[in-house]
Order: C-alpha cells, then sequence, then structure tokens
C-alpha cells in the first residue's frame, strides 16, 4: 500500500459536564487526510486544507501525528499528505482532532498498521497538544466513534460507551470563531468541593444515561458549572441561544468543546429541527447568522476511504 484517504468524524468535547473527559462522535462532517509514501523521510503537507492552516509539517495536525506514529512505530518513510478540512476552524467541532486522528491512522495503515488504537492516540496526542492544547475527548471519539469516557489520559485509558441510536444532536455554530487556546485559558485553575461533587455527580449521570438508553437523565445532566459559566462570556449569544433550545424541547445544551459551537440533544428529528430553527432564529437577535447540522452519533469513528481522485503535489 502507498496511498491511503482516511475520514475521521467531528465530535463533541466534554458534552457538557465532562469537562476534557467525554467526548461524542457526530455523523456528517469530519476531515479526510490522503497520505502518500515517498522516497526519504520526509513529511511534506501538500494540501492544507484550508487557506490559513499552515503547510509547514511542524504546524499541521495531520502531519505532527504522522511524525509521531512513525516515531513510536520507529519506521522512517517519507509521506506527502493532502488535508480536506470538513469542519470549520477554530469552531469546537473537533476539526484539529479530525485531522489528527486521520493523519495518524492514515500513516499507521501505510506502515503496515503497527500501532493499536491506545498508541494512535497518544501519536495523535502528540499533534491536539500542539495546535489547541493536551485533552482527548475529541481525539477518541474521532478514533473510535461513538461516546468516549477518557478515564485516564496519563496512562491512556479510554472507555467506549453505548449512545442510544435514537439520539439527535443539533450542533449550531454562530457566525465567529474561537480558538480553542483562548477557550482554555478562561477556565478556573480551582473550583469549590461543592462544584467539584456536583460536576462529578453529572459525568456520572451522563455516563448512566446514555448506556441505559435513559435520555432524560443524560439530558437533566447537561449541567456544566466548571467550563460554560466560565467561557459564555466570551460567547456572545450563547446564554439566549441555550434558553431557546430548552424551551423548544432540547434534552440538554451546553458548548460543544470550547465553542463557539454549542450542541443541543434532542430524542427525535422532528424536534431537532424546531431546536435548530429556535437557536438560529435566537442567534440572529444577537447579530449572528448560524450554521446549522443535525446529526447522529457516528458509532463507527475514523475509517478508510477510497481515493476519488489522485491529487495532485503543490
Ligand atoms: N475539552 C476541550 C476543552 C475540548 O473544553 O477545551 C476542546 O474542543
Amino acid at each position: 500500500m502507498t496511498i491511503v484517504r482516511v475520514f475521521a468524524p467531528g465530535s463533541i468535547g466534554n458534552l457538557g459536564p465532562g469537562l476534557d473527559i467525554i467526548g461524542l462522535a457526530v455523523g456528517g462532517a469530519g476531515d479526510s487526510v490522503t497520505a502518500e509514501r515517498t522516497r526519504g523521510g520526509q513529511i511534506e503537507v501538500a494540501e492544507a486544507g484550508h487557506p490559513t492552516l499552515s503547510t509547514d509539517p511542524d504546524r499541521h495536525a495531520a502531519a505532527i501525528a504522522a511524525a509521531a506514529v512513525f516515531r513510536l512505530a520507529r519506521r522512517r518513510t517519507g509521506l506527502r499528505i493532502w488535508c480536506e478540512k470538513g469542519l470549520p476552524l477554530a469552531g469546537g467541532q473537533g476539526g484539529s482532532a479530525a485531522s489528527a486522528v486521520a493523519g495518524a491512522v492514515a500513516a499507521n495503515l501505510l506502515v503496515g498498521s503497527p500501532l493499536d488504537a491506545t498508541r494512535l492516540m497518544e501519536a495523535a496526542l502528540v499533534a491536539e497538544e500542539a495546535v489547541a492544547g493536551r485533552h482527548l475527548d475529541n481525539i477518541a471519539p474521532a478514533l473510535l466513534g461513538g461516546m468516549t469516557l477518557i478515564r485516564s489520559i496519563d496512562p491512556i485509558d479510554v472507555i467506549r460507551l453505548r449512545v442510544p441510536a435514537r439520539l439527535r444532536i443539533v450542533l449550531a455554530k454562530p457566525s465567529y470563531e474561537l480558538r480553542t487556546r483562548d477557550g482554555r485559558s478562561a477556565l478556573p485553575d480551582t473550583v469549590s468541593r461543592s462544584t467539584a461533587l456536583y460536576q462529578a455527580a453529572q459525568v456520572a449521570g451522563v455516563v448512566a444515561g446514555a448506556t441505559t438508553g435513559d435520555l432524560a437523565l443524560l439530558g437533566r445532566s447537561i449541567d456544566d458549572r466548571i467550563a460554560e459559566p466560565a467561557r459564555a462570556p466570551l460567547l456572545p449569544g450563547f446564554v439566549e441561544a441555550k434558553a431557546a433550545a430548552l424551551a423548544a424541547g432540547s434534552l440538554g445544551c451546553s458548548i460543544s468543546g470550547s465553542g463557539p459551537t454549542i450542541f443541543a440533544l434532542a430524542a427525535d428529528d422532528r424536534t431537532a429541527r424546531r431546536i435548530g430553527l429556535a437557536i438560529a432564529r435566537s442567534y440572529r437577535r444577537s447579530g449572528f447568522e448560524t450554521t446549522l447540522r443535525i446529526g447522529s452519533v457516528d458509532s463507527t469513528g475514523a475509517r478508510e476511504r477510497p481515493i476519488v481522485r489522485r491529487p495532485t503535489s503543490r
């Protein structure tokens, strides 16, 4: 195998209370990486995927992750990468993680798949740390699909959780950006004991609700008292949009990752569409347009895709 194309889905980091420890892969949009083995030991980014993304292999998530794969697997090969960004930049939909995972999986396939899922997450984490921050809650669902719990990042211990197939997810991105790094710098270093305990109980509620199929429990456990209050001031229109989503019948609503995308959960398509329109109306009143996606859980995660056309070099 000398050339491969890999797709990785977008994801919701945190899923409300699970700051850095719960993630959910969402069907639909994702990033794809085509990678081709080349002579020599260099990694070259032929197509970054967006005009504002760097083609410097030390600064592109897919290339950094691919280099980490070769380092961990002790393989040496040249690589040329073409990235197709289906996810927004600085959008809070797990775009950097999807590129990193697709790059890692593609590189691993090209050298005979020596790395298992945990080592692939380790490689993708090198990239995520370099471009966004050290967290696995987008990488794990992008790789494995479904809902994932990061029980530990060091050493990596990720548990894939069952999620009801009927769950519908509204992703709404208002027309502004927030870099993950900026969203992370707003987080408090310490929280009170009562906040920590309440948050732990909500995480348990999310896990119990998802795994038992109790969507009402899942929804009412989307109650984040750590990141959401700290980040809401950076996200104009969020508080009103969340209120609109809940009034329209959402089971639960919060910031997707560090934002600005917000997510709202629903039990069926009709309600999901109603919620999406209510959020968009609310953001319009706040002066923003909204890009909406409605989907279900992506339970597959990263996968090979056919190479539709052979990419051309720069
Ligand atoms: N857990 C990360 C954060 C997700 O909240 O900063 C970023 O997408």
